[in-house]
């Protein structure tokens, strides 16, 4: 059974099948990964935009690699680069682009349902690398890749999300992915940081603590507070955010023994995480990086069609 999506834009909108079809296609890429020459011919003869405008780091790289090691043509565009600055509304931006033929086009864009109305306009495969606070299916998809590394399964695990989870889209991708998979999420972070009604998206449960989050947990993901989407700042200061929301090697002992820990980056050390725990032996951030490309490479791979170069 193939994919059947022109365009990746929300695990929302991702069945169980196709969400296992591509973790097991990114599975197999990891292997182009390790070797001496990472070089495949299997979208040779494709041009993918990479269209960001918000700042990344481990994203954009990471699409662009993986773009790269399946032998596509990349651009890359930035909005400090490009005619956003002169006025240029994203619509027309999109059809200047399209005129181009690109196969493919990778954005980021600050504003939650971008990639949507874009999707009606043109009709060339979009992928969402992250839309305001909705979601970030790249990163969600690696979360779960990760994860299935450590415990062979998604299914019946523990997983706490902890920090500003109105503002992340990282955690929205994650909820919708994990509970379709079978974890069981559970949320904590200042009351002013948990959206009301997030139970409703599936096997969710909000927690009134961060200890009740993490209590036993399998998997802990830590979140950046999400300064730039809050409009004005929603705590006090970021001491006492760290007391009661940062992951530290006392609270993490809440947590099952061989509990796996994860950021989607970028970290503010003593912030929601204390250096010892990013860089102690739970930690599986670097992981997380690792195997985003595999999964970037599934993504390209799988909206165009899924065949290989001859
Ligand atoms: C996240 C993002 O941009 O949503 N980072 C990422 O893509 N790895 C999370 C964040 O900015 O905190």
């Amino acid at each position: 059974m193939g994919f059947k999506h022109k365009d990746i834009i929300a695990l929302r909108d991702l069945t169980k099948e196709d969400i296992e079809l591509l973790i097991s296609t990114a599975e197999s890429m990891r292997e182009i990964n390790s070797r001496d020459i990472k070089k495949v011919p299997t979208l040779r003869g494709k041009t993918i935009i990479n269209l960001f405008y918000e700042s990344s780091t481990r994203t954009r790289t990471s699409f662009e690699i993986a773009a790269k090691r399946l032998s596509a043509d990349t651009v890359n565009i930035s909005p400090s680069t490009s005619s956003a600055t002169k006025g240029e509304t994203l619509a027309d931006t999109a059809l200047n682009l399209l005129a181009m033929k690109p196969d493919i086009i990778v954005m980021r864009h600050a504003v939650s349902g971008s990639h949507y109305f874009l999707s009606k306009k043109i009709p060339c495969s979009i992928i969402n690398a992250g839309d305001g606070a909705h979601e970030h299916p790249s990163q969600g998809l690696l979360d779960m890749l990760t994860i299935k590394d450590k415990f062979g399964r998604l299914d019946g695990l523990k997983v706490a999300i902890v920090g500003d989870i109105t503002h992340s889209r990282v955690a929205r991708s994650d909820i919708q992915g994990l509970t379709k998979m079978g974890s069981h999420v559970f949320l904590a972070g200042p009351p002013t940081m948990v959206p009301p009604g997030v139970e409703k998206l599936g096997n969710v449960t909000v927690c009134p603590t961060m200890k009740e989050a993490i209590q036993d947990a399998d998997v802990v993901i830590m979140l950046r507070i999400q300064q730039e989407r809050q409009g004005k700042t929603l705590m006090p200061n970021a001491r006492e955010y760290s007391r009661y929301f940062g992951l530290n090697p006392e609270n993490l002992k809440l947590a099952k023994p061989d509990a796996m820990v994860m950021h989607p980056g970028p970290i503010n050390r003593g912030v929601e995480m204390s250096s010892y725990v990013v860089d102690g032996d739970q930690s599986h951030i670097l992981k997380q990086v690792e195997n985003g490309v595999a999964v970037r490479m599934a993504m390209l791979y799988h909206v165009c069609g899924g065949e290989l170069a001859e």
